[in-house]
């Protein structure tokens, strides 16, 4: 069942509990309440939050420092997978870093992750390196999406918007 986007907005604290049951239903070392509670309110973060009939059926969240953004978090429920919320989200996190001045974008993740890896791939990241060990029983692919700010990289954003219009 597609998801409306006018579900889509902005995480504020009271979304914790819902994000919380999310992150602990999508990943095997979900973020606690504590790291929820700090990052909503840290500065330079922007959360986005999809509402289903209840809870939270998708969130994501990007940190813009200077000219660097990163991608936090991205966590879609399983009942939502391929419905291109992860799309929607990340483009709206990318206009957020592009209008807060951010010129080059990066996240990582775990190198065994196939669905985001094409995810990001899609969105003009490319793999820079490994962080060994990043996560307590995996490495870490990381990647970069550099001149986000230039002609190229609007084309490629482009052409997403296009593709699920
Ligand atoms: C990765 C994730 C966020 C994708 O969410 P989603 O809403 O299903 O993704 P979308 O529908 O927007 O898909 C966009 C593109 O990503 C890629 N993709 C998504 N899921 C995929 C899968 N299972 N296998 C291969 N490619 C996949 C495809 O290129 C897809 O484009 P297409 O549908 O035109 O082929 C979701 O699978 C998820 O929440 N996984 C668990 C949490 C996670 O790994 N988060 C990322 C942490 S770094």
């Amino acid at each position: 069942m597609a998801v409306s986007l006018d579900r889509f907005r902005p995480m504020v604290e009271r979304d914790i509990p819902a994000v919380l049951a999310l992150e602990r239903s999508v990943f095997r070392v979900p973020w606690t309440e504590e790291m929820l509670r700090e990052e909503v309110a840290a500065p330079g973060r922007t959360y986005l939050v999809v509402d289903g009939d209840v809870g939270v059926t998708a969130y994501g969240g990007l940190m813009v420092l200077d000219t660097e953004a990163h991608i936090m978090t991205i966590a879609v429920d399983e009942s939502h997978r391929r419905d291109r919320l992860a799309t929607h989200l990340l483009l709206t996190l990318i206009d957020v870093a592009l209008d807060n001045g951010a010129q080059h974008l990066t996240l990582e993740l775990r190198v065994s992750n196939e669905a985001a890896l094409r995810l990001y791939q899609k969105f003009g990241f490319a793999p820079v390196g490994i962080r060994p060990r990043y996560y307590a029983d995996e490495d870490a692919l990381v990647m970069w999406a550099v001149d986000a700010a230039g002609p190229e990289y609007r084309r490629t954003l482009d052409r997403i918007r296009e593709e699920i219009a």
